[in-house]
Formats: C-alpha cells, structure tokens, sequence
C-alpha cells in the first residue's frame, strides 16, 4: 500500500467540504505539536507533504491525502494549545469534533501521545468522544526517541492506564520515533491491514 503514490488532495474547512466517503480513511489526532504532520510524512516517505513546524497550531485544517487508490489519510488540527487567535482556534476544534464523530469512512482514528507528556486532560476528552462515537482508536506514542529507561516504562504504564477506561480503544500502542524511523513499518502494516 505505501509502495504507491501518496498525494495532497485538499485542505476542508468546513464538514460539507469532505471528499466523498469511497475510501477506507484513517486519521491523526493529537495535542497541537504532538507529530501529527511529520509522521504523515515519515509513513509516505516524503519530507514535506504535511506541513509540520515546531509552532504549534502549524495544521489548521482537515487534511486529506490519498494513498494508493484505496485509503484516505487525514491530517487534523491539533488540540489543546495553540499559537492562533482564539475564535479561530475554537473553530477548527469544532471541526475536529465533528469529523470524528461523524465521519463514516472512518476505519480508525490514531490518537498521538507526546512520549514526554503521556495522556493529558484534552487526550482523555477526544477519547471519551470516540468512545461516544464508536469510533475504534488507538494510540501512537511520539518522539520515542526523546525517552528511554523506566521514565519511558512509567508513561507507557499511564497510557496502558487510560486506554483500559475507553471502550473504543484498541489495545496495543505503538510506540514510534519518526526522526529515528523506528515504529513506521509497524503502523503501516497495521494501516494496510485494516479493511
Ligand atoms: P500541529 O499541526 O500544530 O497540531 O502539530 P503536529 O502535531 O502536526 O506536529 P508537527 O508534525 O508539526 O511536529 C511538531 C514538532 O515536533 C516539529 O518540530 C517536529 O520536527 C517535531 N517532531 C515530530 N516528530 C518527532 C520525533 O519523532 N522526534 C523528535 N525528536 N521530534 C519530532
Ligand atoms: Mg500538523
């Protein structure tokens, strides 16, 4: 699957402006800065097809980018902090909120955890709405490049913590570093594996 060609489709500001539902879709969310965009591009092999930055607040719409002829992959806005007016942040967050909820394509939605930061407040509310929305997730903890040793075994305890209280959760986690590579292989597979 990501042998083939991966490209942008269009930026959606507003729900009417999703693409037709006729691909197997999964997406990307996460706190603002967590590594959305830059794992999007360690996945595709391409450097610069998200846009990634270290202002948070770099992704300010609903992304959408087409792999192969089969699958859609969605970059989202961050939420939590973010470096943008507030209206402005308010509004893409109402998005992201209906996007996930209402998206029927949706085969499963990667929630990002910082390895640093393990799950937050905002990380434990979008669970909780995709448990509402019976929307499978499962959690891609970031930057493990950045953590090692028992601090690493705490978080990843924490995070195994949460996900026990979420009936949509899947169970494993993986954990990847996209400056390092390490963990890619494993969440393409299991992007191609779903159907
Ligand atoms: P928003 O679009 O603002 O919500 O952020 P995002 O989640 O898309 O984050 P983005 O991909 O823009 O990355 C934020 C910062 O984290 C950038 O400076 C990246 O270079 C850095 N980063 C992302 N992944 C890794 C990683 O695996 N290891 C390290 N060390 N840094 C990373
Ligand atoms: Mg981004």
């Amino acid at each position: 699957l990501f042998a083939g060609e991966t490209d942008f489709l269009k930026g959606v500001v507003a729900m009417d402006g999703l693409p037709e539902a006729d691909r197997i879709e999964v997406c990307f969310a996460g706190r603002s800065n967590v590594g959305k965009s830059t794992l999007i591009n360690a996945l595709t092999g391409r450097k610069a097809l998200a846009r990634a930055s270290n202002t948070p607040g770099r992704t300010q719409e609903v992304n959408f980018f087409t792999l192969g002829d089969s699958h859609y992959l969605v970059d989202l806005p961050g939420y939590g902090y973010a470096n943008a007016p507030l209206p402005v942040v308010e509004k893409w967050q109402a998005l992201l909120k209906r996007y996930l909820s209402g998206r029927q394509n949706l085969r499963r939605a990667f929630v990002l955890i910082d390895t640093r930061h393990g799950v937050k407040p905002v990380d434990h509310e979008i669970m909780a709405l995709l448990d509402s929305a019976a929307v499978t997730f499962q959690v891609v903890m970031t930057k493990a490049d950045k953590l090692r040793g028992t601090a690493l075994d705490d978080i990843l305890a924490q995070v195994r913590g949460e996900l026990a209280r979420h009936p949509a959760a899947f169970p494993e986690l993986i954990l990847t570093s996209s400056e390092k590579g390490e963990g890619i292989a494993t969440l393409r597979a299991t992007i191609a594996d779903l159907v």
